[in-house]
């Protein structure tokens, strides 16, 4: 099956998420956007399988194994070179975009150019993920890396935005279910800054914390659900093309999610710097390190303000393209 002789590159891009982190868990809508900064792998036949010229292994590229072994398996060894611009385990989404572009190479080549089946891939790439993260994980990252544009997550269909597919994970705690839609978003005069504190903070422990935070004050539910609420509104002005109040939506997610105790000093620092020249400004992604995100229309002065207070900047657009393949 396939052509063993075939070469192959494929990119995807990373995404940040505008609103909704740590809510979404807990079942309200969170909003994520693909970004400009990509991931790329080149394939081509070799006499075994191997990444970046290292063996291929389930404990340093598990995403990668489980794909090939799901699209892959009667096919022949190819080596990968894996290159980009998304800074990894920073909270955009590297290992999604990992997910989705080495799936998209490798259906190509197991189809013999067949196109792209999103669902399938998007479903792949979110396995991949929790394959990867012990049975954890949203589809948020894999969605949109695979779809590109701006993606909504819910536990309910929302009437904002175009429905795409379920998602269904059973995970140790139990079956979890998302709503996966798609909304278009494109803005010219609109940018990005992303500033990365350099620190890592692990996902699961920022998540671990807030369920902890929950359990000890469970009327803390409250600000959950206030999240929720400024994430509607979020998306509302998305869809208006109101970009003041998309960006006011944002500072507001971010008071909360700085009450909610996910924030971190060097967070602070970054989102005070960007704030005079922003529409709005956030942490994205779990919090305690990992990027801010700051909305604005003047990125060069945002990016220098980031930069000044020791921050390391991405700027990117919003509406960026989902997975592709490049040759
Ligand atoms: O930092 P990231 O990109 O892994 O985002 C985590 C988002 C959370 O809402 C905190 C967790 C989740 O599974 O949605």
């Amino acid at each position: 099956m396939g052509d063993a002789t075939m070469s192959m590159v494929a990119s995807a891009p990373g995404k940040c998420i505008l609103f909704g982190e740590h809510a979404v868990v807990y079942g309200q809508p969170a909003v994520a956007v693909a970004i400009e900064q990509r991931l790329t792998v080149a394939m081509t036949p070799a006499a075994s399988w191997s990444v970046d010229g290292s063996p291929l292994s389930d404990k340093k590229h598990p995403h990668i194994v489980m794909l090939k072994d799901a699209l892959m398996a009667e096919n022949s060894p190819m080596s990968m070179h894996i290159s980009g611009d998304i800074p990894n385990a920073s909270g955009l989404g590297s290992s999604a975009a990992l997910s989705a572009a080495v799936g998209a190479a490798m259906h190509h080549i197991a189809t013999e150019h067949d196109s792209l089946d999103k669902d399938r891939l998007s479903a792949l790439a979110h396995l991949a993920e929790a394959h990867a993260q012990n049975g954890r994980a949203s589809p948020m990252d894999a969605s949109t890396s695979v779809e590109g544009g701006v993606v909504i997550l819910s536990n309910e269909r929302e009437q904002r935005g175009d429905w795409l597919y379920t998602r269904r994970l059973e995970t140790p705690e139990g079956e979890r279910t998302w709503e996966v839609h798609s909304l278009s978003a494109a803005a010219d005069d609109i940018y990005l800054v992303l500033g990365n504190t350099g620190v890592h903070a692990p996902t699961s422990h920022q998540v671990a914390m807030v369920a902890k935070a929950l359990a000890a004050e469970p009327q803390r539910m409250q600000e959950i659900e206030a999240i929720g609420i400024v994430a509607r509104r979020g998306i509302d002005a998305l869809i208006r093309g109101d970009y003041e109040a998309v960006g006011h939506a944002m500072s507001e997610n971010h008071l909360l999610l700085r009450n909610l105790g996910v924030s971190s000093p060097e967070l602070e620092d970054l989102i005070q710097a960007a704030a005079p020249s922003s529409l709005g400004v956030k942490l994205t992604g779990a919090g305690g390190g990992g990027c801010m995100v700051a909305l604005t229309r003047d990125p060069k002065t945002t990016g220098q303000a980031i930069e000044l207070a020791g921050g390391r900047v991405l700027i990117s657009r919003l509406g960026n393209p989902g997975v592709r393949i490049d040759e």
